[in-house]
């Protein structure tokens, strides 16, 4: 997918707080080794270098695009160009951290137990993602892909929610968890401009959609969803437009 660094830190601001929120949530650790898996333009990547300086911090990312921004962002990174569906960790980290990468992913069955067992003993996996797939601004992408002449190109997108919920996260990692902390936050996110719910999906899970189309279609098919969503948040006398967005943290520090 052709990722934009540019559309995407639009919000960098919002998209920062749940990235801080993990980073917060870790424990003191010595660490050698990080990782950080679906790094973006590598502005989250740079902090997990200044909290462990002596660190080497691997970022992992799949979109050329991202890659590029994210050297310049984060020169003193390891970058590597591949995809976390084949990604198997070299050795042990000592932390693995995800900042709204993972739900990019299938098969979370296998990827979570998969991505702890790169983690050395005593230390961390730490994952973000977001789990809005059920709030108008991800139900109205499904809803306009299905209602137009697209619907034949975009029907095999809509697929269920690729997050679940914390209770299937807990049993898939508490078997080898020494302490396990997971909790769900609701960021009442307050946005400006023109129509700025589709500017944000636009950023992300809307890319899904649009990259399929072309030309005056895909116009016409951003123009439907941006109907529908703009209804669906009106801007309040403010002129702010209230955006509530759920998120799905989990921090587990494997058995020593
Ligand atoms: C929403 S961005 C998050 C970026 C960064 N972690 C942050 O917090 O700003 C998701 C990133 O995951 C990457 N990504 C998605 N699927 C991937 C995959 N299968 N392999 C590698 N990277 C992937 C995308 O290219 C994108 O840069």
């Amino acid at each position: 997918m052709a990722w934009n660094p540019n559309q995407y830190l639009k919000f960098s601001g919002h998209r920062l707080r749940p990235a801080l929120d993990l980073l917060l949530r870790i424990p003191d650790l010595p660490a050698r080794r990080v990782a950080d898996l679906g790094a973006g333009a590598g502005n989250v990547t740079k902090l997990l270098k200044e909290r462990w300086p002596d660190a080497e911090v691997t970022g992992v990312e799949g979109s050329a695009e991202m890659v590029a921004a994210g050297r310049k962002a984060a020169p003193d990174v390891v970058w590597q160009h591949a995809d976390l569906g084949g990604w198997r960790p070299a050795h042990g980290f000592d932390v693995i951290y995800s900042n709204a990468a993972l739900h990019w992913l299938p098969n979370h069955e296998q990827l979570f137990p998969k991505l702890f067992g790169g983690v050395a003993a005593g230390g961390i996996l730490a994952v973000q993602m977001p789990r809005n797939f059920e709030a108008p601004s991800h139900t109205l992408i499904a809803e306009t892909a299905l209602d137009g002449p697209w619907r034949n190109k975009l029907a095999h997108l809509v697929t269920p929610p690729p997050v679940q919920g914390p209770a299937f996260y807990h049993a898939l990692l508490a078997p080898s968890a020494e302490n396990l902390d997971i909790w769900e936050t609701e960021y009442l996110q307050v946005l400006t401009g023109e129509n700025p719910v589709k500017e944000w999906t636009k950023g992300t899970w809307l890319m899904r959609y649009l990259d399929v189309l072309e030309g005056t279609e895909k116009a016409a098919f951003e123009a439907a969803y941006a109907a529908r969503v703009a209804k669906a948040y009106p801007p309040n006398a403010a002129g702010e437009t209230l955006f509530p967005f759920r998120r799905l943290f989990m921090v587990a520090q494997h058995k020593a």
